[in-house]
């Protein structure tokens, strides 16, 4: 079928709407038209050259859709099912699946961009056009593994749903599954935007203490307090980690987190944790770039350095969970997105992702 994607031909351009070919779903794939597909920093990576990816590519990963043709052997999902696309359709048969760590599937890393099977169903003058996440949201419709939809039990809004998809498992998960944080500890994130105040929300959710929202623009720092921050620093203004630690009275965070994607904002979470702290890395700082931590503080100070992909969390089994969250109120998921915007409007919506607007932007079909 021929639909409308925005695609990336190179890095450093705008993205082209335009129509492209969506082959059918083959054995164990479903056909999803996509509700709505979240502004996320990860696309902006790819656009930018900061991170690698297979290209021509449709980029968007964090989406959702109502399934409406599935192809042979599917058992996971059915035609009508309102469904949140999950950019790691976990195998289920790797070491990493069966160890209960699908967010790490192997046979999904093997294969990169391009379906299961290494192949693509997205086609455009005659070249292949790769699938980013195996989601490729950016795009009317989306041909996607049945392992990376959620099917849901009672359907929200699509915009919420998508964000679901990957800035608050990513963000939540983190703070309750990889860091597992404590009732009444501190914690410290660094960097505000849709992922950290999933953070945030996170953090607000295990029943933290202090929740110190940090970044360089005060307007995001504002809008942090909506979602549980209790303290704001201003990283632009003064060293952070000096003024993390005099928020905690010298000690620094039990917990912090970088949200952002940086060597030095890796490096200042590291320094703003307390002794015995646990420092979660979630920002995808660009390719080669390295953070430099004190090695003998590292060990004099029993701190823990970890990273956290995809919030540690298992998708189908996961996601449900955000989702009931959400429902009963206790994640703020309908004051994070603030935009909206059409497909012909993703270029406009990346610029204001770079101007540092505040809370998510999605697209709604
Ligand atoms: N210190 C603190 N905050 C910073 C700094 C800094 N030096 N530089 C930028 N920021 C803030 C921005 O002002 C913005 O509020 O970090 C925030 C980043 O938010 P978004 O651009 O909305 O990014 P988001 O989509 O949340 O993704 C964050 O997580 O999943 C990864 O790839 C993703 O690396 C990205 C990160
Ligand atoms: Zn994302």
């Amino acid at each position: 079928m021929k639909v409308k994607a925005a695609v990336m031909w190179e890095v450093g351009q705008p993205l082209d709407i335009r129509e492209v070919d969506l082959d059918e779903p083959k054995a164990g794939e479903v056909l999803v038209k996509v509700g709505s597909a979240g502004i996320c920093r990860s696309d902006r990576h790819f656009m930018h050259g900061d991170a690698p990816i297979a290209i021509p590519v449709v980029l968007g990963h964090e989406g959702a859709g109502t399934v409406v043709q599935t192809g042979p052997g599917v058992t996971l999902a059915s035609e009508g099912d309102q469904v949140i696309l999950s950019f790691v359709p976990a195998c289920g048969r790797c070491r990493s699946c069966l160890e209960g760590h699908s967010n790490l599937c192997d046979l999904h890393a093997a294969t990169g961009a391009n379906m299961l099977d290494g192949t693509t169903r997205l086609h455009a003058d005659g070249k292949d056009v790769h699938h980013m996440g195996k989601v490729a949201c950016f795009a009317e419709y989306a041909v996607v593994p049945e392992t990376g939809v959620v099917p849901l039990a009672d359907s929200i809004p699509m915009d919420k749903a998508a964000m679901i998809g990957c800035s608050v498992t990513t963000g939540v998960g983190a703070a309750i599954y990889s860091a597992e944080i404590k009732p009444g500890s501190t914690v410290a994130v660094i960097g505000c935007g849709g992922v950290g105040l999933s953070v945030i929300m996170g953090a607000a959710l295990a029943n933290a203490g202090q929740i110190i929202a940090v970044d360089i623009r005060e307007a995001q720092l504002e809008f942090a307090m909506r979602f549980g921050a209790t303290h704001t620093v201003n990283a632009a203004d003064q060293d952070p980690v000096r003024q993390v630690k005099d928020l905690t009275g010298g000690r620094g965070a039990d917990y912090t987190f970088e949200v952002f994607g940086s060597g030095d904002t890796t490096k200042a979470a590291y320094d703003m944790a307390a002794k015995r702290g646990i420092v979660t890395v979630v920002g995808i700082a660009p390719w080669g770039q390295e953070a430099s931590i004190n090695a003998v503080d590292l060990v004099r100070n029993e701190k823990t350095l970890r990273g956290s992909y995809y919030g540690s969390a298992r998708s189908r089994t996961d996601m449900p969970v955000m989702v009931d969250l959400y429902q009963s109120g206790k994640l703020n998921l309908d004051d994070l997105v603030v935009r909206h915007y059409t497909l012909d409007q993703i270029n406009e919506a990346y610029a204001d992702l770079d101007r540092g607007e505040i809370g998510r932007g999605a697209i709604m079909f």
